[in-house]
């Protein structure tokens, strides 16, 4: 906690002006804090409760607010609610969670947990079990019980009452299951189910959500961050909407697993994608979330690989690749977010054994492509590129030991990169990563665009031309392009009228012939124009084929 307190003005010339923290709260760390056993407490590997004040108040004084991660869908079994239900699976706090009969010597019913294996658990000594949609030292807490609900909603409005600007709702779409728990047709060679089907986004949701809201940071407009998996489309505004909506955003992940099969999100089951796919997923979010729904746009998190090896093919994994990339999320609609180490191009890297790793669902993710028979190579490659370790490393600040991140030993090895990638080398070099990041947060904060980078409309434009995001941001009358060439080949665009003016560009601001502009490979450029119907009708394009 002190070290984000020390870093408070690296954060704030990047232009940060809100940090959500990962959960800090005390837990035995089986999910990275995800699975909280003391909610008002501060873990104390992270420090001491008043570590928490004065990384709020410092944060205060540069004018940056505090986000708190909130996780309420499950909490550590060594929380002392699940204690006390535990040793007596039929006194009241049990009811806080989901505590069953077995069936026929097996568990309640065929749920395959997110993180694998059986969703439920035996309760030692007992004939009874215990649901975990997650690890199983992540238990479900029973959102039907009013005095559980009432002891959460206690516990959200002291820490709104500290100071805390608001939270990130974890795994927030999977508080209602289905009433009775039943057992749903098998979609593995495990004869389990994924516990999607009877939890995820399941009818009578809307009533905890709105009671939750109205309760706590719906009293004081904080704000709130949904991780609303799972969401039909004809729900989204009901999450979002301005006027009335659960949260005030809820993250984008339509392009996330682009690579992956849903439900189960098997890592051995790696599906190819284009850019095109990413585009469209893309823009069919905006266009849900449309004028009056706000989204939360990312592209890297603490679940994500490093979103230059995720979405770059190697040969665009480059100064290049990257600034292209970030010039296309941070001019979108939405409140841009960058997880820690994006700026300066944090890369994955690879264990050469399991037991390197510290996650427990690239641990599951392992041990099930080993049960699918892949050899142990395999299944390694299947980790090195998807688990959620790969950026989940020490922040590089600077070439000294364990990239300064502490002077004692890190949970986890830092990138061996830290060398040649690092905050401080970033800072000395103008044409760094994180000078470019700065700039675009510049030109969205702080400049004559940022009225119509924060308010204005989003236009997709060239949808059909192949490997190109382009898009317009539009208020009255004016109008910025964003065109991102999504490949590492040339490639020509008649915008249909001559740009009035490049306002940000990479390659020594792009190549201008009239109304053409070329773009050289995984090149960003953002033009300003006017935003006219001519505008609109006359634009075309032209493709090179000449390869770099
Ligand atoms: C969310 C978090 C993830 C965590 C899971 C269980 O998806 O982002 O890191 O493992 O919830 O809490």
């Amino acid at each position: 906690m002190k070290g984000i307190t020390s870093k408070l003005d690296y954060i704030q010339q990047l232009g940060i002006n809100v940090i959500w923290l990962s959960p800090v709260y005390r837990s035995p760390m089986d999910d990275n804090g995800y699975d909280i056993s003391d909610y008002y407490h501060i873990d104390p590997c992270f420090g001491i409760d008043c570590d928490m004040d004065d990384l709020i108040q410092e944060a205060r004084k540069r004018d940056i607010k505090i986000v708190m991660d909130l996780v309420i869908n499950h909490c550590s079994d060594q929380h002392k609610w699940f204690q006390k239900a535990k040793a007596d699976p039929e006194c009241d706090y049990a009811r806080y969670f989901y505590i069953k009969e077995g069936v026929s010597g097996g568990p309640p019913n065929n749920w395959r947990s997110i993180f694998g294996g059986s969703a439920w658990e035996p309760i030692e000594g007992s004939t009874y079990y215990y649901l975990h949609l997650f690890s199983k030292k992540q238990v479900d807490l029973n959102w039907e019980n009013a005095k559980l609900r009432e002891e959460i909603y206690s516990m959200i409005n002291w820490w709104l009452d500290k100071g805390i600007a608001g939270f990130r709702l974890d795994a927030i779409t999977y508080l209602k299951k289905v009433e009775g728990l039943p057992s749903f047709e098998a979609d593995g060679a495990d004869g389990l189910v994924s516990v999607s089907h009877g939890s995820l986004n399941r009818k009578g949701i809307e009533v905890f959500l709105k009671e939750l809201k109205e309760r706590t940071y719906g009293r004081c407009h904080a704000m709130t961050i949904g991780e609303a998996i799972g969401i039909p489309e004809e729900e989204f505004m009901h999450f979002i909407s301005e006027e009335d909506g659960y949260f005030s955003m809820i993250f984008d992940f339509s392009f996330c697993d682009l690579n992956l099969n849903p439900p189960n999100n098997f890592w051995y089951e790696i599906k190819e994608w284009t850019p095109d796919e990413l585009k469209d997923r893309m823009f069919h979010s905006h266009r849900l979330a449309d004028e009056e729904g706000w989204l939360r746009v990312c592209m890297e998190n603490h679940d994500q690989p490093h979103w230059i090896d995720h979405y770059l093919p190697p040969e665009g994994r480059n100064y290049y690749g990257a600034t292209m990339l970030a010039a296309m999320f941070l001019m979108l609609r939405g409140t841009p977010y960058i997880y820690q180490g994006q700026e300066l191009v944090m890369r994955n890297c690879a264990f050469t054994s399991i037991d390197d790793y510290d996650d427990c669902s690239t641990k599951n993710q392992y041990h099930r492509a080993v049960q699918e028979g892949y050899n142990r190579e395999e299944a390694m490659r299947f980790i090195h590129a998807q688990s959620r370790d790969n950026a989940r490393r020490p922040f590089q600040w600077d070439d000294s030991d364990y990239a300064g991140f502490t002077a004692g030993t890190p949970w986890i090895k830092v990138n061996e990169n830290y060398k040649e990638v690092n905050a401080r080398r970033e800072q000395l070099d103008s044409h760094s990563v994180l000078a470019w990041y700065k700039e675009l947060i510049a030109l969205r904060r702080y400049s004559k665009y940022s009225k119509i980078l924060t308010e204005g409309s989003m236009i997709p434009v060239f949808c059909d031309v192949e490997n190109l995001v382009g898009y317009k941001r539009v208020q009255k009358e004016d109008c910025l392009t964003v065109l991102c060439n999504y490949q590492n080949r040339e490639q020509k665009i008649n915008l249909g009228k001559p740009i009035k003016m490049v306002i940000k560009g990479k390659y020594s601001m792009g190549q201008i012939y009239g109304n053409l502009i070329r773009l050289r490979p995984y090149e960003a450029i953002i033009l300003e124009m006017r935003a006219t119907a001519e505008n609109k009708s006359k634009a075309g394009v032209e493709v090179y084929e000449k390869s770099t």
